[in-house]
């Protein structure tokens, strides 16, 4: 475990798969429990990470898949160094949005590079930092462009991306979580809120325990 002494807890999930609800009701039901929670999100979970998170989902006009995949890492290297492994040392619970399965299923899903390859540059950034726990939250992608529809919000580069890829991400999370059985937890998220909520509240118990 790489985590000092507190919890470092991921979500990850295709675009509008509700990772954010989900981080907020851990986060507070967590908080209610009286422990202390950082709530944060790649890319941009730091000062530098904004600026990063600005070019790499903002930018008009294409950005070459290895650029794009070292800024990810960048922005990773930054954030693991200076507000991860801090929080951790102290004995928070981490709460983040996306981490390195992220860079694997979208920057390898677009089929120029390597997963393998993504996977250990993200390593090499992160000093080789896991987190505890992984929590997948798995949606049919059509599903989740109806959710990205109805928020009305527009689209950053990688939401305007075709479904297909959509579909490759969503293949790429799921063969990741099968790899690591012991680090995720996939979720249906499909079910109610409350229903999610619960099931992933049960595993995070476990770990406290
Ligand atoms: P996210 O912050 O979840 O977007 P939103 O808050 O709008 O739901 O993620 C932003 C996008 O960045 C998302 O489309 C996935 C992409 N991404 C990568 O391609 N690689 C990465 O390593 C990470 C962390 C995110």
């Amino acid at each position: 475990m790489t985590s000092g002494r507190g919890l470092w807890i991921t979500l990850e999930g295709g675009d509008g798969s509700g990772k954010t609800t989900q981080s907020a009701l851990l986060g507070r039901w967590l908080e209610d429990s009286g422990r202390a929670v950082l709530r944060t999100r790649e890319p941009g979970g730091s000062e530098v990470g904004q600026l990063i998170r600005d070019i790499v989902l903002h930018h008009r006009g294409d950005i070459a898949p290895r650029a794009e995949a070292l800024l990810y890492a960048a922005d990773r290297a930054h954030h693991v160094a200076t507000v991860v492994r801090p929080a951790l040392e102290r004995g928070d619970i981490v709460l983040q949005d996306r981490y390195l399965d992220s860079s694997v299923a979208y920057q390898g899903a677009g089929r120029v590079l390597d997963a393998e390859e993504v996977r250990d540059l993200s390593l090499w950034a992160a000093e080789g930092a896991l987190p505890d726990l992984t929590i997948l939250l798995d949606l049919d992608p059509a599903d989740a462009r109806a959710r990205l529809d109805s928020a009305d919000k527009p689209f950053d580069r990688l939401e305007a991306e075709k479904g297909e890829f959509h579909g490759r991400v969503r293949e790429a999370f799921l063969a990741l979580a099968a790899g690591e059985p012991e680090r995720f937890l996939v979720v249906d998220a499909a079910g109610s809120p409350e229903a999610i909520a619960a099931e992933i509240r049960a595993r995070v118990e476990t770990l406290l325990r």
